[in-house]
C-alpha cells in the first residue's frame, strides 16, 4: 500500500451527521455526497448516511448516481445538474431523480419512463437568483402544468439553491428566500402538494430556520468543516486526515538548491526529506512556496516546487528517519493543520482542497468502537 492515504473517521462523520440531523429536525436531510463526498469516498460515506436515516443522496452527476446503484444503496438519488436528454434512459434505468428544468428535456424523460414501464420521479428547480440551473419563479405554475400533462413522471420535489447564504451579509439571501417562500405559498394555494420543498446548504441550514421547509441539503457542514464564519456554529470537525511518510533524508549545503527549477535555496546546512505525494494527488503545483506539514508535531516548510509525485521538506536540524509520520492535513500530537489552511495558502476553499485528493489515494476506514489513536497507529504501520 501507498504511504501516503486519507483517513477517514467514520464515527466522526457519524456525530456530524448527528449533530445537522437534530439541528434541523423535523426537517429530512437530503446528504450531498458529490465529488466522491467532498473526497470522502463516496460509496463509504452514502452508506453511512444511509444507516443514520439520511432520506436522500445528492450528486451532481449521472454516473455517481449509477455508481451508488451499484454498491447497492436503495435511497433516493437527486442528480443536481442539468440533465440531458440522452441521459434519459440511465435515469429511468437506475432510478435516479433529475432535476427538471427544461420542458423539451422532460418530454424526452417521460417518453424513456414510458418505454421502461416506471413512473420518474422529478424535483422542479427554481432560480431565484443564483442563475445556474431552474427556471424562474414566474414560470413554475405553467411549467408545472405541463408536466402534469407528461405521463411517466412525478413532481416528489421543489428547490432552488441560495448563492451567498455563508456571507455575513444576508440582504440577497433574503431575496432568494422570499422569491422561494412566495413561490411555495402560491403553489400550496393553488392546491399543489410537493413532498419536499428543498433550498438550504450546510450555512442556510444552520443560521436559517426558516429557510429548512420539508427537507435541507448540507454538504461541507457533514464534512466537519464550518460553512460560515460568524454566528452560530454547531460543534463539527473534521473527518479526513491526509497522511504520509518521509522516504528519503538528505543533508544539503548552504546555497544549494531543490527540486525543479531549484526555486528554494538552503541558507545553512540543512536536512530536507522526501514524502511521496504531488500534484497528481492533489497536493497542487500552486502550494510551491507556500505551504507547511507536521512532523514530529512541528510545523515545517514544504520547500521548492510540488512534484508531481513527491515533496520535499526543510526539517532543518530536526533528526527527521525514514519512516517517520508526515501529516499534510490533520493532527499530530498538540498540532493540527486543516484544509481552511491549505484554502488560504492556495487562494481557494476548503471544497476545492478536499474535493481534489485525487482518486490515487488510497482512502482508509477507520470504524466504531476501537480506540482511533491506536487503530490509526496501526494502520499507519501497515502502509
Ligand atoms: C445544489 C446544491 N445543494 C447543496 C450543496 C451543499 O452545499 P454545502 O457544501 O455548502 O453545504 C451544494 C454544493 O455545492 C449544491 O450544489
Amino acid at each position: 500500500m501507498r504511504a501516503t492515504v486519507a483517513i477517514i473517521d467514520t464515527e466522526q462523520l457519524r456525530r456530524n451527521f448527528r449533530l445537522l440531523r437534530r439541528h434541523v429536525e423535523p426537517a429530512a436531510v437530503l446528504a450531498i455526497v458529490k465529488a466522491n463526498a467532498y473526497g470522502h469516498g463516496l460509496v463509504e460515506c452514502a452508506e453511512l448516511f444511509r444507516q443514520e436515516g439520511a432520506a436522500m443522496l445528492g450528486v451532481a452527476y449521472v454516473q455517481e448516481g449509477i455508481q451508488l446503484r451499484q454498491a447497492g444503496n436503495p435511497l433516493p438519488i437527486v442528480v443536481l445538474t442539468p440533465p440531458q436528454a440522452d441521459e434519459a434512459a440511465l435515469y429511468c434505468r437506475f432510478e435516479l431523480q433529475p432535476l427538471a428544468c427544461s420542458l423539451p428535456v422532460m418530454e424526452q424523460m417521460a417518453a424513456q419512463a414510458r418505454r421502461f414501464g416506471v413512473r420518474l420521479r422529478v424535483h422542479v428547480a427554481v432560480d431565484t437568483g443564483m442563475h445556474r440551473e431552474g427556471i424562474p419563479p414566474s414560470e413554475v405554475r405553467d411549467f408545472l402544468q405541463r408536466l402534469s400533462e407528461l405521463e411517466g413522471l412525478e413532481v416528489v420535489g421543489l428547490c432552488t439553491h441560495f448563492a451567498t447564504a455563508d456571507e455575513a451579509d444576508p440582504s440577497f439571501f433574503w431575496e432568494q428566500w422570499r422569491q422561494f417562500r412566495d413561490l411555495v405559498r402560491e403553489l400550496e394555494a393553488a392546491g399543489y402538494h410537493i413532498p419536499y420543498i428543498h433550498a438550504a446548504n450546510s450555512a442556510a441550514a444552520v443560521r436559517f430556520p426558516e429557510a429548512r421547509w420539508t427537507m435541507v441539503r448540507p454538504g461541507i457542514l457533514l464534512y466537519g468543516y464550518q460553512p460560515w464564519q460568524g454566528g452560530e456554529k454547531l460543534p463539527v470537525k473534521p473527518v479526513l486526515q491526509w497522511k504520509s511518510r518521509v522516504v528519503a533524508v538528505r543533508r544539503i549545503r548552504s546555497g544549494e538548491g531543490v527540486s525543479y527549477h531549484r526555486l528554494y535555496r538552503a541558507r545553512q546546512e540543512t536536512t530536507i526529506v522526501t514524502v511521496p505525494v504531488g500534484y497528481a494527488d492533489g497536493y497542487r503545483y500552486g502550494l510551491t512556496g507556500r505551504a507547511e506539514c507536521l512532523i514530529h508535531g512541528k510545523r515545517f516548510p514544504v520547500v521548492g516546487a510540488i512534484c508531481m509525485d513527491e515533496i520535499l521538506v526543510d526539517v532543518g536540524q530536526e533528526p527527521v528517519q525514514l519512516g517517520d509520520e508526515v501529516v499534510l492535513l490533520g493532527e499530530q500530537g498538540e498540532s493540527a493543520l486543516w484544509a481552511e489552511e491549505l484554502a488560504c495558502w492556495l487562494r481557494t476553499i476548503p471544497y476545492e482542497v478536499l474535493a481534489g485528493i485525487s482518486s490515487r489515494v488510497p482512502r482508509l476506514y477507520l470504524q466504531a468502537q476501537v480506540d482511533a489513536t491506536e487503530q490509526l497507529s496501526s494502520t499507519l504501520a501497515r502502509v
